[in-house]
């Protein structure tokens, strides 16, 4: 039998918590014959909250599932884990600005980086949701030195998911018809949703997506917009943020670093640039990655052009303006 692995999500009473736990408890992330333990962190005023939903995952009977703990303390949360969804963030209220939001975040993640340092395995994988995702991974990254950096990442599947979805409609393609897809940048309205190296299969054959759309003015104006701003137009329709496509996402960005990516096919996610087509080494930054051995590995050598490269600046001018925000907030 497998050894039993330790997973934490944080911000576990909130909206994304509430569908993710359930693909982490099923094994629909890291297998259906991994058994795991859970802990579930968040705010103190939720554990009432929290207590409720550790009861409806015990009432799943889920064969995976070994133990919940539900707890507002840190060290609890973090201690011996293998991997950390770390979903937990304080929302937007009215009338805050940005900064006071990049502000209150960047202190929840300096915290949970000391405390991933202290008590986390060596060995754990991190996967930042909360805004700013790439900003936060960041932050997490540097108040844990003993972990290696390439061990954190931030979530831009659902962009990725976002946009895929787009091309297949548009297409009039199933979903596994679409391959290619990548996302580059912040996980922000400045990301770059490019499908210049991406594929749809029609009528039995391989096409480029331009030459499957074509329509270059869409694929270059209307579809990078509504991928951008897709999350403003479901919090317009719901009156709430994505949850059920976030929590997906992140159950697909886990499953993916934990069990390989399929031969011949890359996915999207933030993290650390090792200066791979001109992004800033050390920024948080959405990549095309290939994943083995639970190593992911930057796709190498895609042939850029002036297009592309413009809008992959744009995002990287944003992420450095955001980091060096956040790292003026941590010296206070
Ligand atoms: P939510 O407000 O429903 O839940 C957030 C939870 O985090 C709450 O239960 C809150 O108490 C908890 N929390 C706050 N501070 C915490 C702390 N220090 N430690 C532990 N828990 C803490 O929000 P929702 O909809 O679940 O979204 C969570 C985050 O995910 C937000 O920051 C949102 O912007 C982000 N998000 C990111 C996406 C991405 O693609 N990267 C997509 C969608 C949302």
């Amino acid at each position: 039998p497998k050894e039993v692995i330790k997973v934490l999500v944080t911000g576990a009473a909130g909206q994304i918590g509430y569908s993710l736990l359930y693909m982490v408890a099923n094994g629909d992330i890291f297998g259906h014959d991994q058994p795991l333990d859970l802990v579930m962190l968040d705010i103190e005023p939720m554990m009432g909250v929290l207590e409720g939903v550790a009861m409806e995952l015990n009432d799943c009977a889920f064969t995976t599932l070994r133990s919940v703990v539900a707890t507002a303390d840190e060290k609890t949360g973090f201690s011996g884990i293998d991997a950390a969804l770390l979903v937990g963030a304080m929302p937007r209220k009215a009338g805050m600005e940005r900064k006071d939001l990049l502000a209150a975040n960047v202190r929840i993640f300096k915290s949970q980086g000391k405390a991933l340092d202290q008590f986390a395995k060596k060995t754990v994988k991190v996967i930042v949701v909360g805004n700013p995702a790439n900003t936060n991974a960041g932050i997490a990254a540097k108040y844990a030195p003993s972990i290696p950096t390439r061990n954190f990442s931030a979530m831009t599947r659902l962009d990725q998911n976002r946009a895929q979805h787009q091309i297949a409609a548009k297409c009039g393609v199933t979903i596994q018809d679409v391959s290619g897809v990548i996302v580059w940048g912040n996980h922000s309205s400045t990301q770059f949703p490019d499908v210049s190296h991406a594929k749809v299969n029609k009528g039995g054959k391989s096409l480029a997506v331009y030459a499957a759309c074509n329509d270059d003015a869409w694929l270059k104006g209307d579809f990078i917009k509504t991928v951008q701003s897709r999350g403003a137009a479901v919090i317009a329709a719901r009156k709430l943020s994505s949850a059920m496509s976030a929590a997906k996402a992140c159950a697909d960005h886990m499953r993916d670093w934990f069990q390989g990516t399929k031969h011949g096919h890359h996915v999207s996610m933030a993290v650390p640039s090792d200066g791979s087509y001109g992004v800033p080494a050390g920024l948080i930054y959405s990549f095309p990655v290939t994943i083995e051995n639970r190593e992911w590995k930057i796709v190498q050598g895609l042939e850029i052009n002036d297009f592309g490269r413009e809008k992959m600046k744009v995002t990287a001018d944003e992420l450095a303006q955001e980091r060096a925000d956040a790292l003026a907030v941590c010296q206070e």
